[in-house]
């Protein structure tokens, strides 16, 4: 059996703390049978690396290892992909297609955010665990197939289970054995370590001399609260390798990248709030994208009128409201609500379903949602955010106007960042 330490170098896990260490010894006990894992954990914590130690670990490391997001399925296709469909289940479905269940037999699947499963596929899932059968779409033909699952989830499942979200009967099946990933303000003596290697491999890569940590800024980031844990830590660590001149980093310099500065000791927090303002940066683009679709269509229709009606002041008066919400400073409540405190924006119900129906029209053979292994690196929301902010101000010379207009968000909400990011 290969040791913790050779796993940790094989897969590229920093880090020597006693909950970490547990964490990557139980993968290595169970990855030779065909138990179902659940690994938990906040976001960022390192949970994509302990099915991929599982599957290599496995007799199935010949097989394929499936990745599978299941919140970046839409509830319309989620069955479709993961269990396929049959040649005219629904419109667009021109071919049989087989699901992940069918590809990945002898092989590996990850659930990633299993949570979000919705309740009909939860039932399909539960099937399949109990005895390795399944049903395509629009097929009435029981299928077998012989596939290890590890799930993971950044959510609280017992609260999902309360609120009827999640079925304990899955739940139990799921975590025959919990993998728990600790968060990195209970791993102190990571912290530094991770720290000095993402400054090591940032400096490699933008070929500047490394960044180094004065005594005050290592006690800084220590105290700090890491509510996006190590995909935050190497986030601020990138950020500041590029954007600092002065290679020796104090603690006064080191707290501009630390997000809502005054508050950085540990503190009560809203436990669902931290988890989704780093898990989430996926939804920002959503939102941004509904939005400027939604702009789009709404700028059609007044195209459309101007056309037809010829004269702009009757097309003005009324589509008021369109021209408010296009050009004007109408209060935004959604967005606005979100965002308050930094918070993720989320997509609204009905364009998921929209979506749902887009993509089953236009259902191709594709594996959209899965990958066989991939590397994520990306800012937190609240840094992107204030990087877009300041790249825009500067870009209009802090013409406000402009920047909230290529932003695609009102001057007030622009102005009320700017208190709040003290720009
Ligand atoms: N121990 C570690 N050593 C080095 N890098 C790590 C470690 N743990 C995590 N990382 C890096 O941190 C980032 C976040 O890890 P990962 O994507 O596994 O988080 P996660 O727990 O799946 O979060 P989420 O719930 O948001 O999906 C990745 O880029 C990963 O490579
Ligand atoms: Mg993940």
């Amino acid at each position: 059996m290969e040791s913790i330490q050779a796993i940790k170098q094989r897969f590229g896990i920093i880090g020597n703390d006693q909950k970490l260490n547990r964490a990557i010894e139980k993968a290595i006990q169970v990855s030779p049978t065909d138990i179902s894992v659940l690994v938990t954990g906040e976001s960022g914590v390192g949970k994509e690396s302990i099915p991929k130690i599982i599957h290599q670990l496995s007799h199935r490391k010949h097989g394929k290892y499936i990745a599978v997001n299941c919140g970046a399925i839409p509830e319309g296709t989620i069955d479709s992909e993961l269990f396929g469909h049959e040649k005219g289940a629904f419109t667009g479905a021109t071919a049989t297609r087989s699901g992940y269940f069918e590809v990945a037999d002898e092989g590996t699947i990850f659930l990633d955010e299993v949570g979000e499963l919705p309740l009909t596929t939860q039932v399909r899932l539960l099937r399949v665990l109990e005895n390795g059968e399944f049903i395509k779409v629009g097929s009435s033909k029981v299928q077998k197939t012989n596939v290890r699952i590890v799930a993971a989830t950044n959510v609280n499942m017992f609260e999902a289970i309360k609120k009827e979200k999640f079925r304990e009967d899955l739940y139990y099946r799921l975590s025959t054995v919990d993998i728990n990933l600790p968060p990195l303000r209970d791993r102190k003596e990571d912290i530094h370590l991770l720290f000095r290697k993402f400054a090591s491999d940032f400096a490699l890569k933008y070929k500047m001399p490394t960044v180094k940590l004065t005594d005050d800024a290592v006690v800084l980031l220590l105290k700090y609260r890491w509510n996006g844990n190590i995909r935050q830590l190497r986030n601020v660590a990138e950020q500041v390798s590029v954007l600092e001149q002065n290679r020796t980093i104090n603690g006064v310099t080191l707290q501009n990248y630390l997000p809502n500065n005054n508050n950085n000791l540990p503190a009560v927090v809203n436990n669902s709030k931290s988890e989704s303002d780093f898990s989430s940066e996926r939804e920002i683009l959503y939102k941004v994208l509904f939005d400027m679709k939604s702009d789009l269509n709404d700028l059609k229709k007044l195209t459309m009128e101007l056309m037809k009606k010829g004269s702009d002041t009757d097309v003005q008066k009324e589509n008021e409201h369109l021209i408010q919400k296009i050009y004007g400073e109408e209060k935004d409540e959604e967005f606005e609500a979100a965002v308050e405190d930094l918070e993720v924006l989320s997509i609204p119900e009905h364009t998921h379903t929209d979506r749902s129906e887009e993509t089953i029209s236009s259902f191709e053979d594709k594996y959209d949602f899965a990958e066989e292994i991939e590397e994520e690196e990306t800012l937190s929301l609240h840094d992107k955010e204030l990087e877009l902010i300041k790249k825009s101000l500067e870009r209009h010379s802090g013409k406000r106007k402009l920047a909230a207009a290529e932003l695609g968000i009102s001057e007030r909400t622009l102005y009320r960042k700017i208190k709040q990011f003290d720009l």
